[in-house]
Protein backbone atom coordinates (compact mmCIF):
# COMPACT_ATOMS: atom_id res chain seq x y z
CA UNK A 1 0.00 0.00 0.00
CA UNK A 2 1.74 3.36 -0.70
CA UNK A 3 2.28 5.89 1.71
CA UNK A 4 -1.08 8.17 1.07
CA UNK A 5 -3.49 5.12 1.20
CA UNK A 6 -2.08 4.20 4.57
CA UNK A 7 -2.28 8.01 5.83
CA UNK A 8 -6.02 7.68 4.26
CA UNK A 9 -6.67 5.26 6.57
CA UNK A 10 -4.89 6.26 9.90
CA UNK A 11 -7.20 9.64 8.90
CA UNK A 12 -10.08 7.71 9.18
CA UNK A 13 -9.75 6.18 11.82
CA UNK A 14 -9.80 9.68 13.92
CA UNK A 15 -13.18 9.92 13.56
CA UNK A 16 -13.85 6.78 15.94
CA UNK A 17 -11.17 8.41 18.56
CA UNK A 18 -12.73 8.74 22.24
CA UNK A 19 -11.01 11.73 23.66
CA UNK A 20 -13.08 13.61 25.59
CA UNK A 21 -10.53 14.87 28.57
CA UNK A 22 -7.66 15.61 25.71
CA UNK A 23 -9.54 16.45 22.90
CA UNK A 24 -6.89 16.04 20.42
CA UNK A 25 -7.53 12.63 18.82
CA UNK A 26 -4.74 10.46 17.16
CA UNK A 27 -4.70 8.04 14.24
CA UNK A 28 -2.29 5.07 13.71
CA UNK A 29 -2.66 2.83 10.88
CA UNK A 30 -0.05 -0.55 10.50
CA UNK A 31 1.25 -2.17 7.58
CA UNK A 32 1.86 -5.65 8.34
CA UNK A 33 4.50 -7.31 6.35
CA UNK A 34 1.97 -9.03 4.47
CA UNK A 35 0.17 -6.24 3.24
CA UNK A 36 -2.83 -5.90 6.09
CA UNK A 37 -3.59 -3.36 7.49
CA UNK A 38 -4.89 -2.43 10.74
CA UNK A 39 -6.22 0.88 12.36
CA UNK A 40 -6.46 2.33 15.76
CA UNK A 41 -6.78 5.31 17.52
CA UNK A 42 -7.01 6.78 21.42
CA UNK A 43 -9.48 5.86 23.69
CA UNK A 44 -9.26 7.80 26.87
CA UNK A 45 -10.83 6.81 30.61
CA UNK A 46 -11.99 9.08 33.53
CA UNK A 47 -8.94 7.90 35.73
CA UNK A 48 -6.64 9.11 32.77
CA UNK A 49 -3.81 6.71 33.32
CA UNK A 50 -5.59 3.97 31.54
CA UNK A 51 -6.26 5.95 28.56
CA UNK A 52 -4.62 3.78 25.03
CA UNK A 53 -2.89 5.51 22.64
CA UNK A 54 -3.98 5.07 18.85
CA UNK A 55 -0.20 2.80 18.26
CA UNK A 56 -1.28 0.53 21.14
CA UNK A 57 -4.78 -0.13 20.11
CA UNK A 58 -3.55 -0.88 16.32
CA UNK A 59 -1.16 -2.99 17.65
CA UNK A 60 -3.25 -5.03 19.55
CA UNK A 61 -5.67 -6.05 17.01
CA UNK A 62 -3.20 -7.22 14.09
CA UNK A 63 -1.41 -9.29 16.69
CA UNK A 64 -4.73 -10.41 17.72
CA UNK A 65 -5.22 -11.69 14.31
CA UNK A 66 -1.86 -13.48 14.39
CA UNK A 67 0.69 -10.76 12.65
CA UNK A 68 4.30 -10.61 14.09
CA UNK A 69 5.91 -8.40 11.73
CA UNK A 70 5.17 -4.95 10.69
CA UNK A 71 6.38 -2.97 7.63
CA UNK A 72 5.30 0.37 7.80
CA UNK A 73 3.15 3.10 9.92
CA UNK A 74 1.49 6.06 9.97
CA UNK A 75 0.80 8.53 12.82
CA UNK A 76 -1.54 11.49 12.67
CA UNK A 77 -3.56 14.01 14.44
CA UNK A 78 -6.40 16.07 14.04
CA UNK A 79 -3.98 18.87 14.20
CA UNK A 80 -2.23 17.63 11.60
CA UNK A 81 1.13 18.39 13.92
CA UNK A 82 3.47 15.90 12.86
CA UNK A 83 2.43 14.34 15.71
CA UNK A 84 5.60 11.06 16.61
CA UNK A 85 4.14 8.11 18.82
CA UNK A 86 5.05 8.26 22.54
CA UNK A 87 8.28 6.44 24.27
CA UNK A 88 6.12 4.05 25.12
CA UNK A 89 4.31 3.09 21.78
CA UNK A 90 7.97 3.63 20.33
CA UNK A 91 8.88 0.91 22.36
CA UNK A 92 5.29 -1.24 22.00
CA UNK A 93 5.99 -0.82 17.97
CA UNK A 94 9.62 -1.98 18.07
CA UNK A 95 8.67 -5.19 19.28
CA UNK A 96 7.34 -5.85 15.85
CA UNK A 97 9.68 -4.05 13.27
CA UNK A 98 12.69 -4.12 12.30
CA UNK A 99 15.07 -0.87 12.92
CA UNK A 100 14.33 -0.05 9.32
CA UNK A 101 10.36 0.18 9.51
CA UNK A 102 9.40 4.00 8.11
CA UNK A 103 7.17 5.83 10.87
CA UNK A 104 5.70 8.68 9.34
CA UNK A 105 4.01 11.52 10.57
CA UNK A 106 1.27 13.62 9.34
CA UNK A 107 2.06 16.96 8.68
CA UNK A 108 -1.31 18.31 6.62
CA UNK A 109 0.79 18.58 3.61
CA UNK A 110 3.37 15.46 3.42
CA UNK A 111 4.82 13.35 6.17
CA UNK A 112 8.13 14.00 8.66
CA UNK A 113 9.76 10.86 7.67
CA UNK A 114 11.25 8.87 10.92
CA UNK A 115 12.43 4.68 11.08
CA UNK A 116 11.61 2.92 14.48
CA UNK A 117 15.18 2.47 14.62
CA UNK A 118 15.83 6.95 15.06
CA UNK A 119 12.82 7.11 17.67
CA UNK A 120 14.68 4.59 19.63
CA UNK A 121 17.50 3.36 19.05
CA UNK A 122 19.23 0.38 21.32
CA UNK A 123 15.92 -0.66 22.60
CA UNK A 124 15.56 -4.22 24.59
CA UNK A 125 14.35 -6.98 21.37
CA UNK A 126 13.20 -10.34 21.97
CA UNK A 127 16.75 -11.23 20.51
CA UNK A 128 18.25 -9.84 24.00
CA UNK A 129 16.21 -12.25 25.65
CA UNK A 130 16.55 -15.40 23.45
CA UNK A 131 13.91 -15.24 21.10
N1 LIG B 1 -1.58 9.81 22.20
C1 LIG B 1 -1.61 8.73 21.36
O1 LIG B 1 -2.69 8.18 21.07
N2 LIG B 1 -0.42 8.26 20.87
C2 LIG B 1 0.79 8.76 21.23
O2 LIG B 1 1.79 8.07 21.11
C3 LIG B 1 0.84 10.12 21.77
C4 LIG B 1 -0.35 10.48 22.60
C5 LIG B 1 -2.85 10.28 22.79
C6 LIG B 1 -2.97 9.97 24.26
C7 LIG B 1 -3.99 11.00 24.70
O3 LIG B 1 -5.29 10.46 24.47
C8 LIG B 1 -3.76 12.16 23.75
O4 LIG B 1 -2.98 11.67 22.67
C9 LIG B 1 -3.03 13.34 24.39
O5 LIG B 1 -1.82 12.94 24.93
ZN1 LIG C 1 1.80 6.51 22.86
Amino acid sequence: MDDDELLDAARDALAEAYVPYSEYPVGAAIETADGEVYVGTNVENANFSNSLHAEEVAVGSAVRDGHREFAKVVVTSAERDAVTPCGMCRQTLAEFCDDDVPVLCDTGDGFERYTIGELIPDTITPEMLGH
